[in-house]
């Protein structure tokens, strides 16, 4: 649990809240929060359903790892504890991007469950979609596009996710997507019709 440093704070509510704000967008808030290595298709799916659901008319921003690393989390590197703050703030954050009625794609690995967990109680129930985006190490190696699987092996990076550092694959995800065997437009087309049907793009 983060400490709550900040005392004579008072949480105020919006004279604008969600539901207006649903109204207003013809469909739900929520995260869909999609978590695998690095190299897994997260980003780029996340980008593809971005795209299908704005042409729809659909308000939608995705969150994605190494932006928010730059900027927002520039503070943070890759421990345990540096994973699990980066998670609570994008939890946080994504959190207010469901509130204001759009439907948020977050691309990070999350390797730890329970950070995961920790966001999905942040949200109401049915607002945290889990994506596992589930490719195997050797896929992710071999694609390997920024280079990094080479420079772990090589122990030039130390604590990469998949080689040295744990992943945590999710137990129970809303969706698991196969990043193996499938390409990235026929799973962006999962998400959205998953989304459609159940409801998410409705209200
Ligand atoms: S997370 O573990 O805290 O969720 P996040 O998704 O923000 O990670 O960032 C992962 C990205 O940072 C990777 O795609 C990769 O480009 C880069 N990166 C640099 N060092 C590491 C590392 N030790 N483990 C994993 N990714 C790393």
């Amino acid at each position: 649990m983060t400490e709550q440093k900040a005392t004579n704070v008072t949480w105020h509510e919006h004279r604008v809240d969600r539901d207006s704000r649903c109204k207003l967008a013809g469909h739900k808030g929520a995260v869909l929060w999609f978590t695998g290595l690095s190299a897994c298709g997260k980003s780029t799916i996340a980008n593809e359903v971005d795209h299908l659901l704005h042409k729809q008319g659909k308000r939608t921003y995705v969150l994605d790892g190494d932006n928010i690393r730059m900027g927002l989390n520039k503070n943070l590197g890759f421990s345990a504890e540096d994973r699990a703050e980066n998670i609570r703030r994008i939890g946080e954050v994504a959190r207010l991007f469901a509130d204001s009625g759009q439907l948020t794609l977050t691309a990070f690995i999350s390797p730890y469950k329970a950070d995961r967990d920790q966001v999905r109680e942040l949200l109401e129930p049915g607002q945290f979609v889990e994506v596992y985006v589930n490719a195997s190490l050797e896929t992710c190696e071999a694609r390997d596009p920024k280079g990094l699987y080479k420079k772990a092996r090589a122990g030039e990076i130390k604590g990469f996710t998949g080689i040295d550092d744990p992943y945590e694959a999710p137990e129970n995800p809303e969706l698991t997507l196969d990043s193996d065997n499938k390409g990235i437009n026929k799973l962006a087309a999962e998400v959205v019709s998953w989304l459609d049907s159940q409801g998410y793009l409705s209200l």
